[in-house]
Order: structure tokens, then C-alpha cells, then sequence
């Protein structure tokens, strides 16, 4: 547990940190007086990040944080924990049309594997990656080679 007070200026922070086999995780935390770092803290809590290279940095104030953070973005499949992120990265790196990309993810990632709720979001994401529209000019199409 990690604990900053300013009883004059109406400050109050707290972190709760748990070590575990692969690293220590932020469990919790409280935010008193200024809670603007909750915009950073709360990515490190939600997307279970390695916190311990923060130390008492984490009792920093401010919105911006004291080391990068990147959010490992909204979850895709719940059933296998497989976020955003990590389906674009994926997406990235294969070749192919749609049904290579998407045999592809789930082979590599498990996606879309287990109850397959999130299969026509996962189809989705394989589909504007292929064939992207107008204004999507960011990912390469790639559907010459299926
Ligand atoms: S949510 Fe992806 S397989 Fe169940």
C-alpha cells in the first residue's frame, strides 16, 4: 500500500498494489482533492499493467503520466481475454484475404474460439482491414492475394 496525505491542501492518494507470479498489478486506488491522474491510473487498474516500475511515482499528481502507458484497448473476446489492440496488431502481420486473416487470428490468438460470440465483431475488424472504406486510408489492403 502506497499513501500520500496533504491535510492543508486537501490531498489524499492511495495505491494498492499486489505482487503476483507476473509482476505486481494495481488493485485499487483512491483519488481525494486533485483527481486529474485518474485518467492514467485507471488504465494501469483496468488493463491489469505492470505497475511496479511506477513506484511512488503513482502518488504523483496531474493528468499526465509519469511513464507511457498503453492501454491494451477494449476487449474483443471475453472468453479468451483478447483486446483490440492485439487483434490489430495481429491483423498487421498476416497476409491474405479475410478468411486467411481471420484463420489466422484465430490460430494465433484463440479469438473467437471458445463460445464465438465475438466472431462477427472479430469478421468486422477482418473486413474493414481488407477492404477498407474511402476514409480509412490507414491499414494496407492486402485482398490482391485472395
Ligand atoms: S467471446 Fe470470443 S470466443 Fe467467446
Amino acid at each position: 500500500m502506497l499513501r500520500y496525505a496533504d491535510r492543508r491542501k486537501g490531498q489524499r492518494r492511495a495505491m494498492h498494489l499486489v505482487r503476483q507470479h507476473s509482476g505486481t498489478r494495481l488493485e485499487g486506488f483512491l483519488l481525494a482533492g486533485d483527481t486529474r491522474a485518474e485518467s492514467w491510473i485507471k488504465i494501469l487498474l483496468q488493463d491489469e499493467l505492470p505497475a511496479e516500475s511506477y513506484g511512488r511515482l503513482l502518488l504523483a499528481p496531474g493528468a499526465t503520466a509519469p511513464k507511457a502507458i498503453r492501454s491494451r484497448g477494449r476487449q474483443i473476446c471475453t472468453c479468451l481475454n483478447v483486446t483490440h489492440a492485439a487483434i490489430d496488431e495481429q491483423l498487421a502481420a498476416g497476409t491474405g484475404g479475410a478468411e486467411e486473416r481471420m484463420a489466422s487470428l484465430q490460430a494465433s490468438l484463440k479469438c473467437g474460439t471458445s463460445c464465438g460470440s465475438c466472431v462477427p465483431e472479430l469478421r468486422r475488424m477482418v473486413q474493414a482491414f481488407v477492404a477498407p472504406g474511402p476514409a480509412d486510408g490507414l491499414h494496407s489492403p492486402d485482398s490482391s492475394m485472395s
